[in-house]
């Protein structure tokens, strides 16, 4: 039983690695930085791909924005209902793959992912979002894009 548990929760937290980064979550200090570099104002958008264990959803559904997610595993999704379920109101999580997803619909855009994807997500937010987005990444560099600000190992692009 307990060995079929463990191939369970390996398998889903192990096949994400196919779409993008595995789940590792994102500290109080970067998700603070992370909203003060966004800037974002009472009843905008917030999109989140990857969205984990929703406590980014969470902090920006405080703050009066609107909140979207996307992530693939569905134990952290399931997590992440629970985590935000009293600002559901405000809340969408998406359980699905964020490269399949629209990201029109966006003010500011969070990222935790790895060195790999980055090319491929600045085409996709060059393609899809509005002139002056804005994009914060935790970790990782966008190639050959200027970043407008750092703080706290979270970078900001504005599209
Ligand atoms: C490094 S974790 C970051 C989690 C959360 N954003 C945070 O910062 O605390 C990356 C998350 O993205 C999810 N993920 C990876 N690729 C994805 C994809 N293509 N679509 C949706 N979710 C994805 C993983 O399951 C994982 O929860």
């Amino acid at each position: 039983m307990l060995f079929w548990l463990f191939i369970i929760l390996v398998s889903l937290f192990g096949f994400v690695l196919l779409f993008g980064a595995p789940y590792l979550p994102t500290t109080k200090r970067q998700v603070r930085a992370s909203f003060e570099l966004l800037e974002l104002k009472e009843g905008q958008t917030f999109l989140e791909l990857g969205s984990g264990d929703g406590r980014l959803l969470l902090a920006g559904a405080k703050q009066g924005l609107r909140c979207v997610g996307y992530e693939l595993n569905p134990l952290l999704v399931i997590v992440s209902i629970i985590v935000t379920w009293r600002y559901r109101k405000q809340v969408t999580i998406h359980w699905g793959n964020f490269w399949n997803g629209d990201l029109a619909e966006a003010d500011g855009i969070f990222v935790f992912l790895l060195d790999r994807y980055m090319e491929k997500l600045d085409k996709k937010v060059q393609s899809e979002c509005a002139q002056g987005t804005k994009l914060v990444s935790f970790g990782f560099k966008i190639p050959h894009r200027k970043v407008a600000r750092t703080e706290h190992g979270v970078r900001l692009y504005i599209y």
